[in-house]
């Protein structure tokens, strides 16, 4: 079968080869895959940046934002054939930590957990994947080829469980929610914010085109430039940029009492900025600063229920691209149009 490999490391090589057909000892229940999310992780990893190889292979099978349609479910019981399903992307560590021993492997705290497609096991950019079925997530069909929106949502899930759970520390009666970045993460915890009902506002750098015009579809407030610039100090950011002006900027803005949580993974330093300005902004407004990675199977739980309360029209406008398998070189090059380019496998029929 083909699959989209990369050797983890070394940049430029990523290609579409033949692979033997899964192992059985990779799960129970056999998929064909429909499509394949592409993200900033994806792109790091085929640019040599991040990513890891399972032990004793040189090449990893990219992709962690699936949606297959089950071929064989096994002796499961729970999944039947035809179902369209969405595969964890992480396991925990074997250790285990007391984290991953009670399911809460996105907080793994000994970094010994591994993640499809991203670090130590195949990915799902093959044309048929396994998986465990305790974790192949049934989606609603009706969704269709927008079930491979459930991944990056579950990203935004957990952190805005986060938020709360942060927030509940004193009295809390959060209003408004700024997004920085309108990518598919800063768009979909945008739709997930307005679904909890508070006053959502989204920064980007982009000044017209679809961004603007999806997040203001949502009913919520679009901004251009400088968070600095905002006329308000919003109760809670979500930042999905990762650039550090951007973070700098926001840990500055924060109401007092607010919860600033990061979920982008940027790189590099951020000359002139003075860390000790930054920390005694936070002091002052009891602010919190929270990083949040991955979800577990509660927030894949929560994702799925978000994703159908969504608007279909909305959602279907963020998948901006869909490429052939053949064309992943276009599919991991990201144009400024672009919210979410996927690599289509097979063919669906539409939502509803
Ligand atoms: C994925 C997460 C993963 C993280 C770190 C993200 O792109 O969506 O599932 O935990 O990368 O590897």
């Amino acid at each position: 079968m083909r699959a989209i490999t990369v050797e983890p490391g070394k940049p430029g090589t990523a290609r579409l080869e033949d692979v033997p057909e899964p192992d059985a000892r990779e799960g129970a229940v056999l998929v064909e895959a429909v499509a394949v999310g592409v993200c900033g992780t994806d792109v790091e990893i085929a640019e040599g940046k991040y990513g890891w190889a399972p032990p004793g292979h040189s090449r990893l099978v990219l992709g962690h934002e699936s949606l297959g349609r089950v071929v064989d479910p096994g002796p499961s019981g729970g999944l039947r054939k035809g179902d369209l399903v969405v595969g964890i992307v992480r396991r925990p560590d074997p250790v285990p930590c007391p984290n991953c021993a009670v399911g809460e492997w996105d907080m793994c705290r000994n970094g010994q957990y591994t993640e499809r497609g991203i670090k130590q096991i195949h990915g799902f950019m093959s044309e048929r994947w396994r998986i465990e079925p305790e974790y192949a997530v049934k989606v609603d069909p009706s969704l269709g080829i927008l079930g491979v929106l459930l991944e990056p949502t579950t990203v935004i899930v957990k952190a805005l469980e986060q938020v709360v759970a942060v927030g509940q520390r004193c009295f809390w009666e959060p209003k408004t929610v700024l997004v920085t970045g309108a990518g598919p993460i800063g768009l979909l915890a945008a739709g997930v914010a307005h679904l909890a009902g508070v006053e959502v506002h989204v920064l980007d750098r982009a000044e017209t085109g679809l961004k603007p015009e999806l997040v203001r579809a949502l009913g919520a407030t679009y901004h251009s430039g400088s968070v600095m610039d905002l006329e308000f100090e919003p109760d809670v950011i979500v930042e999905c940029t990762g650039a550090g002006s951007v973070i700098a900027d926001s840990i500055q803005k924060l109401g007092a009492g607010g919860v600033l949580c990061l979920t982008g993974v940027g790189g590099g330093g951020l000359s002139g900025y003075a860390v000790a300005d930054a920390a005694a902004k936070a002091v002052l407004k009891n602010n919190v600063l929270v990083g949040s990675v991955n979800a577990n199977k509660r927030h894949w739980y929560k994702a799925s229920e978000g994703l159908t309360r969504l608007d279909r029209r909305w959602l279907s406008r963020l998948i901006t691209r869909r490429e052939r398998p053949e064309n992943f070189k276009q599919a991991l090059e990201r144009s400024p149009d672009d919210v979410k380019v996927v690599i289509q496998f097979s063919t669906i029929l539409e939502q509803a």
